[in-house]
């Protein structure tokens, strides 16, 4: 049993992490990292008054798989007096939240505040899809921190009802067929491949990788384990220091991006 105030937070390529822990220092509060979490990690307890914070990138216009999984074990003791959730996405969440509402209704917690801040892109999985250019990228996060700065005001006033997110067009056809479409087919390791001959063994990519998708890596050459655990979050492609990784075809030429990279 955990007993903290706890913001928990899952992060790939680092955009959600670099906002969970702004909010955590700014707040006091604690992060916890929610594939630390094995199922024997999953009961909390909360002290009146404290908060409980989820901080989460959107995938495929829902909350992330791993995370509506943990959520279901989750058991939280106590008085929640607020429970928010800020999203970081490229563009748009569609219904995440209203998807995470539910998530939490099943395990009796009710969620009052949602935020979104627009990030750069992670994904690169389908052909017209690649990171963004250095500009927008700057852009976005100049944006980002300014409206963090302002999130942070309601969420250490607990303040209920807000919903200061970007659901973008047509957000039920996104979060329904087209998000159930992504989890179906695109959420895969499959199509993971090294190019040998710019592989230098360094083992970045297995190290990066959240969930331990990856063998070997250091002085081998990285597989994948093709047993269901991969997020697709592409954070093993976008640090290998060669561009070694590539995703089928669907990567060949295109960019890579994780929060901190430096431009070359
Ligand atoms: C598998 C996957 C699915 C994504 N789906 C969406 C999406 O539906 N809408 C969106 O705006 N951004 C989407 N993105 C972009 C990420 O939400 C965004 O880049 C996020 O800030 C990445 O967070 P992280 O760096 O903490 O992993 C997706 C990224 C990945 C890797
Ligand atoms: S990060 Fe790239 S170079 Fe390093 S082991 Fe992985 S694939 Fe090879
Ligand atoms: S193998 Fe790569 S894409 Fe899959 S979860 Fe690990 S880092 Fe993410």
């Amino acid at each position: 049993m955990y007993l903290c105030i706890m913001i928990f937070y899952f992060s790939g390529t680092g955009n959600t992490r670099w906002a969970a822990k702004i909010l955590a220092d700014k707040l006091g509060e604690q992060l916890t990292y929610i594939p630390n979490m094995t199922e024997k990690d999953c009961r909390f307890s909360l002290e009146k008054g404290e908060r409980l914070g989820f901080v989460l990138p959107v995938h495929g216009w829902r909350p992330p798989l791993m995370v509506r999984k943990f959520i279901q074990e989750l058991v939280i003791e106590g008085d929640i007096d607020y429970t928010y959730v800020l999203w970081t996405a490229g563009d748009s969440i569609g219904k995440a939240t209203e998807i995470l509402t539910g998530d939490l209704q099943k395990r009796g917690i009710e969620l009052y505040s949602a935020f979104s801040l627009i990030m750069p892109e992670a994904y690169v999985g389908l052909p017209f899809m690649d990171v963004d250019p250095q500009e927008k990228e700057i852009a976005k996060k100049q944006k980002a921190e300014k409206n963090l700065n302002d999130f942070i005001k309601d969420i250490e006033g607990k303040e209920k009802g807000v919903a200061k997110t970007v659901k973008g067009p047509i957000p039920a056809f996104f979060s329904g067929p087209v998000g159930g479409f992504f989890v179906k087919h695109l959420i895969t390791d499959k199509p993971f491949h090294v190019e040998s001959e710019r592989c230098v063994k360094c083992g970045i990519c297995a190290d990066v990788c959240p969930v331990n998708d990856i063998i070997g890596g250091l002085g081998k050459e990285p597989q994948w384990k093709h047993n269901g655990t991969c997020l697709s979050c592409f954070t093993c492609y976008h640090h290998c220091p060669h561009h070694a990784i590539e995703y089928g075809n669907r990567t060949r030429k295109k960019g890579q991006y994780f929060f901190g990279r430096i431009h070359k």
